[in-house]
């Protein structure tokens, strides 16, 4: 049995929480005052969370059979807030837990990001994460004056040149340029804050900074490439990762890969911290569980919907052209989230596109029992893949739902001594180094 500890954060949407059960009339138009994210991140810091992330997508998709409509009728992407912005309100309302908000570096100019979380990294106190992503969609270029994404490879480029100019202007404060001396009359010592002149490939940017050094220097780094190219990029930057192999086995191949490739780029494989996203199920019994499952199975129709909205946005491929009584054909191919859709393919293996994607739940292992036989479980499952966390997905969150994890589940894994019951360091990346 596992003896160390993991980590635990939550796959945040800034969409409608759940709204379909009419037990949360006022969550279903309200959360867009922040307030039901604040009471969420509170819940979590106090079950004993390191971090909530805030994912994002800058599109209304509309891939689905040429249509918005099966989008806006489940609320899958959109409608959203942006979470660069609602980073400051939920750090504001707690202490110590991490908050990791989604940026894309294919559309953000470096200068304005860089600004943007070092700022953040102050008013959190050194709480803030950046969610490296590249984007995937067509439909999200559009929004910015290119015709289509560029081609996945080449984003990842950009990307690392993105990284490294955003790193120089964060560096180019030096810890102790501000020295606030009113004896010798300098707020800032000009000598301590330097220009950075990177003339790239795809950035030209003169710096410095306008904005101070945060107490991280550099927000934690979260990423979560899963095709070759990405996973490089990831094991080269990244202080967190964020995944869904299918299954044990490629649970800990794909930790071993990230630790491997890290060495490879001369960096200690502990540094980089694996999240597996799952979905337990959880009721008091493993009957109340089973029941909850039952009820989620039942809703077929609701669930291919919701499923074929998330293929259609991150994949960009429109399945109503398929036959759903057949599986996926072969040589469908995306230029969107490729590592993610050759998972998606083996989860549905050879099951016909509506049966796979009518019970599909988007996690790395299933979980459905009491919060003891879910413990098991993840104790199980951490001990064999090595480590180092999960992250909770629910499409869309409840406050029911939130509460048999943080009331229900965390409790239990505490009890185990699982899970951390306090935060001894006071930013984001110390607390997750810390184990
Ligand atoms: C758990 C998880 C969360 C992700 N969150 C976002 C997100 O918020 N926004 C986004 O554009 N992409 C997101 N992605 C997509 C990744 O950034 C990446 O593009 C995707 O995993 C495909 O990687 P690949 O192109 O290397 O295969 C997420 C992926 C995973 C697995």
């Amino acid at each position: 049995m596992a003896t160390q500890p993991f980590r635990l954060g939550w796959f945040g949407n800034l969409t409608a929480p759940e709204w379909r059960d009419g037990w949360s009339e006022q969550d279903a138009t309200g959360w867009t005052d922040g307030r039901f994210h604040v009471e969420m991140v509170q819940a979590m810091e106090r079950a004993g969370f390191d971090f909530m992330m805030l994912e994002d997508s800058l599109m209304v998709p509309d891939i689905y059979a040429g249509t918005a409509e099966l989008e806006l009728k489940h609320a899958v992407y959109a409608p959203k807030l942006d979470p660069v912005p609602v980073v400051s309100m939920l750090a504001y309302a707690t202490e110590h837990i991490g908050i990791v908000a989604t940026a894309s570096s294919t559309f953000y100019p470096p200068y304005l990001l860089a600004r943007t979380f070092a700022t953040l990294d102050h008013v959190t106190r050194g709480r803030v994460g950046w969610n490296v992503v590249t984007s995937s969609e067509d439909r999200a270029a559009q929004n910015f004056g290119m015709d289509e994404i560029p081609e996945h490879d080449k984003r990842y480029d950009v990307a690392a040149e993105f990284l490294d100019v955003t790193t120089k202007l964060w560096d180019s404060w030096d810890p102790d340029a501000i020295v606030a001396d009113p004896v010798t009359g300098y707020y800032a010592d000009h000598t301590r804050v330097n220009p950075i002149h990177h003339d790239g490939e795809y950035f030209s940017v003169r710096g410095p900074l306008n904005t101070p050094r945060g107490p991280q220097g550099k927000p934690v780094i979260c990423q979560a490439g899963s095709s070759p190219r990405g996973r490089d990029f990831a094991a080269a930057n990244a202080d967190m990762l964020l995944t869904i192999p299918n299954g044990l086995e490629e649970m800990k191949k794909y930790r071993d890969d990230i630790r491997a490739r890290a060495e490879k780029f001369g960096r200690d494989p502990d540094e980089i911290k694996v999240f597996f996203v799952v979905a337990p199920v959880v009721g008091r019994t493993d009957e109340i569980a089973a029941a909850k499952q039952e009820e989620f199975l039942s809703q077929k129709q609701r669930n291919y919907e919701f499923q074929m909205c998330n293929f259609a946005a991150t994949m960009e491929i429109d399945f109503s052209v398929f036959d759903p009584d057949q599986p996926i054909p072969d040589d469908v191919t995306t230029n969107g989230h490729q590592g993610q859709f050759a998972i998606w393919k083996d989860m549905f293996g050879g099951r016909s596109i509506k049966d796979a994607a009518s019970a599909m739940r988007i996690a790395s292992l299933e979980m459905i029992g009491s919060p003891e036989t879910i413990a098991n479980t993840m104790e199980e499952a951490m001990d064999y893949v090595g480590g180092d966390g999960f992250m909770f997905l629910s499409q869309p969150p409840s406050r029911s739902y939130i509460a048999d994890i943080t009331e229900g589940l965390c409790p239990e894994l505490a009890r185990r001594g699982l899970i951390r019951t306090g935060f001894g360091h006071k930013t984001f990346r110390e607390n997750l180094r810390a184990f």
